[in-house]
């Protein structure tokens, strides 16, 4: 079986001491795909360099809407230039993140410089990946009127069944990670059985969001076995057809093929 973690951060120094190992982990699971995010552009630098060191490993880059300050033209130009690396296969993550962003003035510079990196992938032909917390009305406004002609996924999908289904509607993707396996998943489990086939990533965002029964400590790609686990689970399926159909979506989705 191969599957695809599209969404990890393994330049986190959290895997400073033991990257290798991590890797080789994933590898022996069949975890051969991986897809490490930017959140800013010192780290989607350095998920660009990560691409370099190992096979399997592509990157996307963007700045995260928790890290805009001091976004400028140059940053643009940055991003611009990271992303002409062959291995870099998306924009990302970029967004919305009302979660942590309360003040309202803030939140429209979130919005402004997700739709300048939503240009940014529209004019290198490149899918995003959207980080949307606490935000999913402008999220979805957003995409409806700047997403034209663009593809990609909403990561760690947290919105409800109504929204998925307007998402999946529009051609989108959505992500599940960790935070399916939780006894407190809310309506994931509904959403999960509710998508098409064709609609569904795995990913497990690590470091953060260890799924079940690995909850609390440092995720890892190797993880991204178990949330495909509990979808196979929810919907009926066996763990191969979820492996089989989730890469297959990775792949026509990140242009992904194995090395
Ligand atoms: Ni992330």
């Amino acid at each position: 079986m191969n599957f695809a973690d599209t969404h990890c951060h393994l330049n986190d120094e959290k895997f400073s001491n033991d990257l290798n190992e991590v890797i080789e982990r994933a590898k022996s699971a069949g975890v051969n795909r991986i897809i490490n995010f930017g959140d800013t552009l010192e780290s989607s630098a350095a998920v660009v360099e990560l691409t370099k060191k190992f096979t399997g490993m592509f990157a996307g880059v963007g700045v995260h809407p928790e890290e805009i300050s001091g976004f400028n033209e140059s940053s643009v130009e940055k991003i611009f230039e990271l992303a002409k690396n062959e291995k870099v296969v998306a924009i990302g993550e970029i967004g919305l993140d009302y979660y942590w962003e309360k003040d309202s003035e803030k939140r429209l510079l979130q919005q402004k410089i997700f739709i300048e990196q939503l240009k940014i992938a529209r004019q290198l032909n490149l899918p995003v990946c959207i980080h949307e917390r606490e935000a999913h009305g402008d999220a979805l406004k957003i995409l409806k009127s700047e997403g034209k002609n663009l593809c990609g996924v909403m990561h760690c999908y947290s919105g409800s069944l109504e929204m998925a289904r307007e998402i999946w509607k529009m051609g989108w993707l959505t992500g599940f990670d960790g935070p399916l396996t939780f006894k407190n998943s809310a309506k994931l489990p509904e959403i999960v059985k509710a998508a098409p086939q064709e609609m569904i990533l795995i990913e497990t965002d690590a470091p953060y969001l260890a799924p079940v029964p690995n909850r609390g400590k440092r995720n890892e790609p190797v993880f991204v076995v178990d949330v495909a686990k509990k979808i196979a689970e929810i919907r009926g399926e066996t763990l191969e057809t979820v492996a089989q159909y989730t890469t297959q979506n990775a792949e026509n989705l990140y242009k992904i093929w194995r090395e």
